[in-house]
Protein backbone atom coordinates (compact mmCIF):
# COMPACT_ATOMS: atom_id res chain seq x y z
CA UNK A 1 0.00 0.00 0.00
CA UNK A 2 1.07 3.45 -0.74
CA UNK A 3 2.28 5.81 2.36
CA UNK A 4 -0.02 8.44 1.36
CA UNK A 5 -3.22 5.77 1.02
CA UNK A 6 -2.32 3.92 4.05
CA UNK A 7 -1.90 7.75 6.20
CA UNK A 8 -5.33 8.61 4.53
CA UNK A 9 -6.63 5.41 5.74
CA UNK A 10 -5.87 6.15 9.16
CA UNK A 11 -6.39 9.41 9.22
CA UNK A 12 -10.02 9.06 7.90
CA UNK A 13 -10.84 5.89 10.66
CA UNK A 14 -9.41 7.74 13.77
CA UNK A 15 -11.67 10.97 13.23
CA UNK A 16 -14.51 9.11 12.99
CA UNK A 17 -13.22 6.81 16.13
CA UNK A 18 -12.80 10.51 17.28
CA UNK A 19 -16.43 11.99 16.37
CA UNK A 20 -18.03 8.90 17.98
CA UNK A 21 -16.64 9.73 21.32
CA UNK A 22 -19.24 12.45 21.39
CA UNK A 23 -21.78 10.41 19.97
CA UNK A 24 -23.86 7.01 20.87
CA UNK A 25 -21.72 3.73 21.21
CA UNK A 26 -23.14 1.05 18.27
CA UNK A 27 -24.00 -2.17 20.24
CA UNK A 28 -20.79 -4.05 19.02
CA UNK A 29 -18.32 -1.19 21.05
CA UNK A 30 -16.27 -2.78 23.30
CA UNK A 31 -16.07 -1.46 26.80
CA UNK A 32 -13.13 1.09 26.84
CA UNK A 33 -12.39 0.69 30.90
CA UNK A 34 -12.45 -2.68 30.15
CA UNK A 35 -9.72 -2.71 27.44
CA UNK A 36 -7.62 -0.41 29.48
CA UNK A 37 -7.75 -1.95 32.92
CA UNK A 38 -6.71 -5.37 30.34
CA UNK A 39 -3.42 -4.32 28.88
CA UNK A 40 -2.54 -2.19 32.01
CA UNK A 41 -4.00 0.97 33.16
CA UNK A 42 -5.52 0.99 36.62
CA UNK A 43 -8.81 2.01 38.16
CA UNK A 44 -7.08 5.28 39.91
CA UNK A 45 -4.63 5.87 36.63
CA UNK A 46 -8.12 5.81 34.79
CA UNK A 47 -10.14 7.74 37.08
CA UNK A 48 -7.46 10.47 37.09
CA UNK A 49 -7.86 11.41 33.73
CA UNK A 50 -11.24 12.84 31.72
CA UNK A 51 -13.22 10.06 30.55
CA UNK A 52 -13.68 11.13 26.93
CA UNK A 53 -9.67 10.56 26.54
CA UNK A 54 -9.91 6.91 27.04
CA UNK A 55 -11.12 5.11 23.98
CA UNK A 56 -9.55 1.43 24.57
CA UNK A 57 -7.61 2.31 21.69
CA UNK A 58 -3.80 1.58 23.37
CA UNK A 59 -1.64 -1.59 23.67
CA UNK A 60 -0.14 -0.86 26.90
CA UNK A 61 0.79 1.45 29.43
CA UNK A 62 3.53 3.36 28.56
CA UNK A 63 3.69 5.69 31.48
CA UNK A 64 4.00 3.18 33.63
CA UNK A 65 7.34 2.48 32.70
CA UNK A 66 8.83 5.76 31.33
CA UNK A 67 10.38 6.85 35.41
CA UNK A 68 8.56 10.30 34.77
CA UNK A 69 10.02 13.22 36.96
CA UNK A 70 8.37 16.07 38.02
CA UNK A 71 9.52 19.48 35.61
CA UNK A 72 10.54 16.82 32.70
CA UNK A 73 9.26 17.49 29.12
CA UNK A 74 7.26 14.32 27.42
CA UNK A 75 6.36 13.91 24.08
CA UNK A 76 3.38 11.57 22.92
CA UNK A 77 3.31 10.46 19.33
CA UNK A 78 0.31 9.62 18.24
CA UNK A 79 -1.84 11.37 21.34
CA UNK A 80 -5.08 10.06 20.58
CA UNK A 81 -7.79 11.82 22.86
CA UNK A 82 -4.96 12.48 25.43
CA UNK A 83 -4.91 9.89 27.87
CA UNK A 84 -1.45 9.22 27.94
CA UNK A 85 -0.49 12.87 28.01
CA UNK A 86 -3.25 13.63 31.03
CA UNK A 87 -1.34 10.58 32.97
CA UNK A 88 2.39 12.22 31.85
CA UNK A 89 1.11 15.20 33.33
CA UNK A 90 0.33 14.49 36.64
CA UNK A 91 3.81 13.31 36.68
CA UNK A 92 5.56 16.00 35.48
CA UNK A 93 3.82 18.52 37.28
CA UNK A 94 3.45 21.99 36.69
CA UNK A 95 7.31 22.85 35.98
CA UNK A 96 7.06 20.02 33.48
CA UNK A 97 5.29 20.38 29.76
CA UNK A 98 3.27 17.35 27.60
CA UNK A 99 3.74 17.99 23.79
CA UNK A 100 1.04 14.95 21.86
CA UNK A 101 1.23 15.20 18.42
CA UNK A 102 -1.58 14.03 16.19
CA UNK A 103 -2.57 13.73 12.69
CA UNK A 104 -5.99 13.07 12.97
CA UNK A 105 -7.76 16.76 13.17
CA UNK A 106 -10.66 15.38 15.14
CA UNK A 107 -8.22 13.61 17.55
CA UNK A 108 -6.51 17.21 18.25
CA UNK A 109 -9.85 18.78 19.00
CA UNK A 110 -10.91 16.10 21.12
CA UNK A 111 -7.68 15.95 22.88
CA UNK A 112 -7.53 19.91 23.57
CA UNK A 113 -10.98 19.98 24.36
CA UNK A 114 -10.30 17.00 27.04
CA UNK A 115 -7.79 19.35 28.28
CA UNK A 116 -9.80 22.62 28.55
CA UNK A 117 -13.00 21.42 30.08
CA UNK A 118 -10.11 19.50 32.59
CA UNK A 119 -7.94 22.73 32.99
CA UNK A 120 -4.80 20.47 32.16
CA UNK A 121 -2.67 23.46 31.80
CA UNK A 122 0.82 21.76 31.22
CA UNK A 123 -0.42 19.82 28.11
CA UNK A 124 -0.29 20.94 24.87
CA UNK A 125 -1.40 19.20 21.35
CA UNK A 126 -0.04 19.93 18.23
CA UNK A 127 -1.58 18.63 14.70
CA UNK A 128 1.52 17.14 12.91
CA UNK A 129 3.39 13.60 11.72
CA UNK A 130 5.29 11.50 13.84
CA UNK A 131 7.14 11.32 10.54
CA UNK A 132 8.12 14.86 10.77
CA UNK A 133 7.81 15.96 14.61
CA UNK A 134 6.87 19.31 14.57
CA UNK A 135 9.28 19.75 17.93
CA UNK A 136 12.86 21.08 18.31
CA UNK A 137 16.06 19.15 17.76
CA UNK A 138 17.14 17.79 21.25
CA UNK A 139 14.34 19.58 23.51
CA UNK A 140 12.27 16.14 25.06
CA UNK A 141 13.49 14.09 28.16
CA UNK A 142 10.79 11.22 27.44
CA UNK A 143 8.98 10.16 24.82
CA UNK A 144 5.94 7.86 24.89
CA UNK A 145 4.01 5.99 22.69
CA UNK A 146 0.10 3.53 22.54
CA UNK A 147 -0.14 1.83 19.21
CA UNK A 148 1.04 3.82 16.93
CA UNK A 149 3.99 3.03 14.87
CA UNK A 150 2.77 0.27 13.60
CA UNK A 151 0.19 2.33 11.61
CA UNK A 152 3.14 4.30 9.50
CA UNK A 153 4.26 3.18 6.86
CA UNK A 154 8.00 4.60 7.55
CA UNK A 155 8.63 3.67 11.15
CA UNK A 156 12.61 4.11 10.65
CA UNK A 157 11.98 7.60 9.93
CA UNK A 158 9.66 8.08 13.11
CA UNK A 159 12.50 6.35 15.33
CA UNK A 160 15.06 9.26 13.67
CA UNK A 161 12.67 11.44 14.03
CA UNK A 162 12.21 10.66 17.70
CA UNK A 163 15.91 10.67 18.21
CA UNK A 164 16.67 13.48 16.50
CA UNK A 165 14.27 15.50 19.48
CA UNK A 166 15.23 14.04 22.50
CA UNK A 167 18.20 15.47 24.59
CA UNK A 168 21.18 13.67 25.39
CA UNK A 169 20.38 11.08 27.94
CA UNK A 170 16.82 11.48 26.84
CA UNK A 171 14.42 8.07 26.99
CA UNK A 172 11.97 6.20 25.13
CA UNK A 173 9.26 4.23 26.47
CA UNK A 174 6.72 2.57 24.06
CA UNK A 175 4.25 0.03 23.28
CA UNK A 176 3.00 -1.25 20.55
CA UNK A 177 1.83 -4.20 18.32
CA UNK A 178 4.85 -6.41 16.99
CA UNK A 179 4.56 -9.32 14.82
CA UNK A 180 5.99 -12.96 15.93
CA UNK A 181 6.07 -14.14 11.96
CA UNK A 182 5.23 -12.58 8.54
CA UNK A 183 1.13 -12.13 8.03
CA UNK A 184 -0.08 -13.20 4.38
CA UNK A 185 -0.83 -10.55 1.71
CA UNK A 186 -4.90 -10.87 2.40
CA UNK A 187 -4.44 -9.50 5.58
CA UNK A 188 -1.72 -6.80 4.72
CA UNK A 189 -4.01 -5.04 2.57
CA UNK A 190 -6.94 -5.43 4.72
CA UNK A 191 -7.87 -1.77 5.44
CA UNK A 192 -9.21 -2.65 8.49
CA UNK A 193 -6.73 -4.60 9.72
CA UNK A 194 -4.34 -1.45 8.79
CA UNK A 195 -6.20 0.44 10.84
CA UNK A 196 -6.88 -1.91 13.69
CA UNK A 197 -2.76 -2.05 14.09
CA UNK A 198 -2.75 -5.35 12.56
CA UNK A 199 -1.69 -5.01 9.44
CA UNK A 200 0.70 -2.19 9.58
CA UNK A 201 2.79 -4.45 12.35
CA UNK A 202 6.90 -5.19 11.52
CA UNK A 203 8.45 -7.96 12.86
CA UNK A 204 9.31 -7.68 16.38
CA UNK A 205 13.02 -8.19 15.46
CA UNK A 206 13.23 -5.94 12.18
CA UNK A 207 11.65 -3.44 14.70
CA UNK A 208 13.74 -3.25 17.08
CA UNK A 209 16.38 -3.31 14.56
CA UNK A 210 14.95 0.15 13.76
CA UNK A 211 15.31 1.62 17.17
CA UNK A 212 18.94 0.52 17.07
CA UNK A 213 19.58 2.12 13.51
CA UNK A 214 18.25 5.25 14.77
CA UNK A 215 21.08 5.41 17.23
CA UNK A 216 18.97 3.89 20.42
CA UNK A 217 20.78 2.32 23.28
CA UNK A 218 20.18 0.26 26.17
CA UNK A 219 16.94 -1.18 24.09
CA UNK A 220 15.02 -3.54 26.11
CA UNK A 221 11.64 -5.06 25.88
CA UNK A 222 10.05 -4.33 29.26
CA UNK A 223 6.50 -6.44 28.84
CA UNK A 224 4.75 -8.22 26.10
CA UNK A 225 1.33 -10.01 25.89
CA UNK A 226 -0.65 -11.47 23.58
CA UNK A 227 -3.54 -9.89 21.70
CA UNK A 228 -6.15 -7.21 23.51
CA UNK A 229 -8.95 -10.26 22.71
CA UNK A 230 -7.28 -12.90 24.59
CA UNK A 231 -6.07 -10.46 27.59
CA UNK A 232 -10.30 -9.84 27.59
CA UNK A 233 -11.06 -13.34 26.80
CA UNK A 234 -12.68 -12.05 23.29
CA UNK A 235 -11.12 -14.99 21.32
CA UNK A 236 -14.56 -15.65 20.34
CA UNK A 237 -18.32 -14.10 20.52
CA UNK A 238 -20.91 -16.62 20.26
CA UNK A 239 -18.64 -19.07 18.76
CA UNK A 240 -17.32 -17.26 15.98
CA UNK A 241 -13.57 -15.22 16.02
CA UNK A 242 -13.24 -11.76 16.56
CA UNK A 243 -10.64 -9.46 16.84
CA UNK A 244 -10.86 -5.79 18.91
CA UNK A 245 -10.43 -3.21 15.73
CA UNK A 246 -10.32 0.36 17.13
CA UNK A 247 -12.38 -0.03 20.16
CA UNK A 248 -14.89 -2.16 17.92
CA UNK A 249 -15.84 -5.89 17.90
CA UNK A 250 -15.33 -7.30 14.80
CA UNK A 251 -16.59 -10.49 13.96
CA UNK A 252 -13.83 -12.09 11.51
CA UNK A 253 -16.15 -14.14 9.67
CA UNK A 254 -17.51 -11.03 8.42
CA UNK A 255 -14.52 -10.12 6.92
CA UNK A 256 -14.23 -12.35 3.69
CA UNK A 257 -11.45 -12.19 2.48
CA UNK A 258 -9.32 -13.05 5.39
CA UNK A 259 -11.50 -15.20 7.28
CA UNK A 260 -9.20 -17.98 6.44
CA UNK A 261 -6.11 -16.35 8.01
CA UNK A 262 -7.82 -15.84 11.58
CA UNK A 263 -5.26 -18.38 13.32
CA UNK A 264 -2.61 -17.16 11.72
CA UNK A 265 -3.31 -13.57 12.91
CA UNK A 266 -3.76 -14.50 16.51
CA UNK A 267 -0.83 -16.59 16.10
CA UNK A 268 1.59 -13.49 14.90
CA UNK A 269 0.63 -10.32 16.77
CA UNK A 270 2.52 -9.57 20.09
CA UNK A 271 2.04 -6.37 21.92
CA UNK A 272 4.99 -5.37 23.56
CA UNK A 273 6.71 -2.05 25.80
CA UNK A 274 9.97 -1.35 24.78
CA UNK A 275 12.32 1.65 26.35
CA UNK A 276 15.69 2.46 24.96
CA UNK A 277 17.90 5.88 25.68
CA UNK A 278 19.47 8.21 23.98
CA UNK A 279 23.13 8.09 24.37
CA UNK A 280 24.93 11.91 26.00
C1 LIG B 1 -4.58 3.40 18.01
S1 LIG B 1 -4.75 5.14 18.21
C2 LIG B 1 -3.90 5.37 19.76
C3 LIG B 1 -4.21 6.68 20.42
C4 LIG B 1 -3.58 6.91 21.80
N1 LIG B 1 -2.14 6.72 21.77
C5 LIG B 1 -4.22 6.02 22.84
O1 LIG B 1 -3.57 5.07 23.30
O2 LIG B 1 -5.39 6.27 23.17
C6 LIG B 1 -3.60 5.76 17.03
C7 LIG B 1 -3.48 7.28 16.94
O3 LIG B 1 -2.31 7.60 16.19
C8 LIG B 1 -2.58 8.60 15.25
N2 LIG B 1 -1.62 8.38 14.13
C9 LIG B 1 -1.52 7.30 13.35
N3 LIG B 1 -0.51 7.44 12.46
C10 LIG B 1 0.04 8.67 12.70
C11 LIG B 1 1.11 9.39 12.10
N4 LIG B 1 1.80 8.88 11.10
N5 LIG B 1 1.40 10.62 12.58
C12 LIG B 1 0.66 11.15 13.63
N6 LIG B 1 -0.36 10.51 14.22
C13 LIG B 1 -0.67 9.27 13.77
C14 LIG B 1 -4.04 8.39 14.88
O4 LIG B 1 -4.60 9.57 14.38
C15 LIG B 1 -4.63 7.94 16.20
O5 LIG B 1 -5.11 9.04 16.96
Amino acid sequence: METKNVKKIVRDRYGKVAKSQSSCCGSTKVDADQVSKAIGYSSQELESIPDAANMGLGCGNPTAIASLKEGEVVLDLGAGGGLDCFLAAQKVGVKGKVIGVDMTPDMIDLARDNAEKNSFVNVEFRLGEIENLPVANDSVDTIISNCVINLSPEKQRVFDEAFRVLKPGGRLAISDIVLLKPLPESVRNNETLLAGCVAGAELKDKYLEMISNSGFENIEVVQKTQSSTEELNLNERDGDPVLVVEGEIINIEDLEEIKDDVECIQESTQSITVTAIKPK
